[in-house]
């Protein structure tokens, strides 16, 4: 067979003495003859290109080791623009009664965090892209969002003498914000502007942490060294630290409807949790609708498993004999 291999011309321009000594061999004309070919070679060539090899394979490292030490010492240790302080500290990740795959929105806590919305937070941030009807079925029945929206006033239609007349507001009506425009709303805070609400949740790296912890994490006084502008408040979840909304959440601020202790840290879940529905209001349906279509698709899936099986077992299981030809 190697006798074969080494006379096929595949074999044809392989060094002459290697291909002889596997004739050699492999006819066992003389065993050692491969071998003497063998180590003559390594004597003759090997030797040399093997130091030559490793001088170079040495010289290449200490270059390479060299080089990276050089970029090390140039590029390894950048000069940071931007601190952890200027970053604002990571809120820790709390457990949200909605953050399982399964789990909906605690809709009392909603209701509360409504109620915390617009006792504190609606008097400097808008909610833009919230409709009263949106509430309906999710913190409040209809009449009492009816209601709701019955307290504020709304311009109307003109009527026949081109006057804008106000009336009260509808359950198709937006939650009206607390100032007409951008510079009225700078203008009442310093020239901060007190940004929507509507989407908060998912506009600030963190969502919910991240809010929480703000609105819970005012100290009493800022730590020794740390150095807020005037008109800032001290809030390490705040890029920069320096924030210029106040501390807005005290214990008591607000009365639940439910009995609930309006604690400062109840208040901030509660008003967060909102927030996140007013982001996300297609959440719990999202999760409901991604059950069914787990649930279904699996079904699917394991039927379609099953049915591939079914068909390509004869293909699978089929055995294929050659029978020759009687000659
Ligand atoms: C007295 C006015 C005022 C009230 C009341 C108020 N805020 Fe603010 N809020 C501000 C201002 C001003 C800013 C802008 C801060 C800045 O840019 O430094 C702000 C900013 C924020 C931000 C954005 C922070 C960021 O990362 O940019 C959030 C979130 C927030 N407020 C939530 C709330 C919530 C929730 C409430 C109610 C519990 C509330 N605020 C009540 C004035 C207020």
């Amino acid at each position: 067979m190697v006798n074969r291999l080494s006379s096929s011309p595949l074999l044809k321009r392989v060094s002459s003495t290697i291909a002889r000594g596997f004739s050699n061999s492999a006819v066992k004309e003389s065993g050692s003859e491969w071998s003497n070919a063998l180590s003559i070679d390594r004597a003759n060539v090997g030797h040399s290109k093997v130091s030559r090899n490793t001088r170079a394979a040495i010289v290449a490292t200490v270059a390479t080791g060299g080089l990276a030490a050089w970029y090390a010492h140039l590029y390894g240790n950048p000069i940071k623009a931007v601190t952890v302080a200027e970053h604002g500290l990571h809120p820790a990740s709390y457990p949200w009664p909605h953050n399982g795959w399964l789990d909906t929105f605690d809709h009392a806590s909603l209701r509360r965090g409504f109620t915390v919305y617009k006792e504190v937070c609606a008097a400097c941030h808008s909610l833009n892209l919230v409709a009263w009807r949106t509430l309906v079925g999710v913190t409040h029945t209809a009449d009492e969002v009816r209601a709701l929206a019955e307290e504020y006033e709304y311009d109307s239609e003109p009527n026949d003498e081109g006057e804008i007349e106000k009336r009260p507001g509808k359950l198709s009506d937006y939650i009206p914000p607390p100032y007409p425009n951008e510079q009225a709303a700078r203008a009442a805070n310093q020239g901060a502007l007190p940004p929507d609400l509507s989407l908060i949740i998912k506009a600030r790296h963190g969502g919910c942490d991240y809010v929480f912890s703000l609105l819970t994490g005012y100290p009493d006084d800022p730590p020794a060294g740390a150095v807020v502008a005037s008109g800032l408040n001290y809030n390490p979840y705040f890029p920069g630290g320096g924030i210029a909304m106040a501390r807005v959440l005290f214990d008591g601020l607000v009365d639940y409807d439910d009995g609930t202790p309006a604690t400062a840290s109840q208040m901030a879940k509660d008003v967060t949790s909102f927030l996140n529905w007013a982001a996300e209001p297609e959440h719990d349906e999202r999760k409901k609708i991604g059950l069914k279509v787990l649930i279904i698709t699996g079904t699917l899936w394991a039927i379609s498993l099953w049915v591939k099986r079914f068909k390509w077992t004869p293909i699978k299981t089929r055995k294929i004999l050659y029978k020759p030809p009687k000659v």
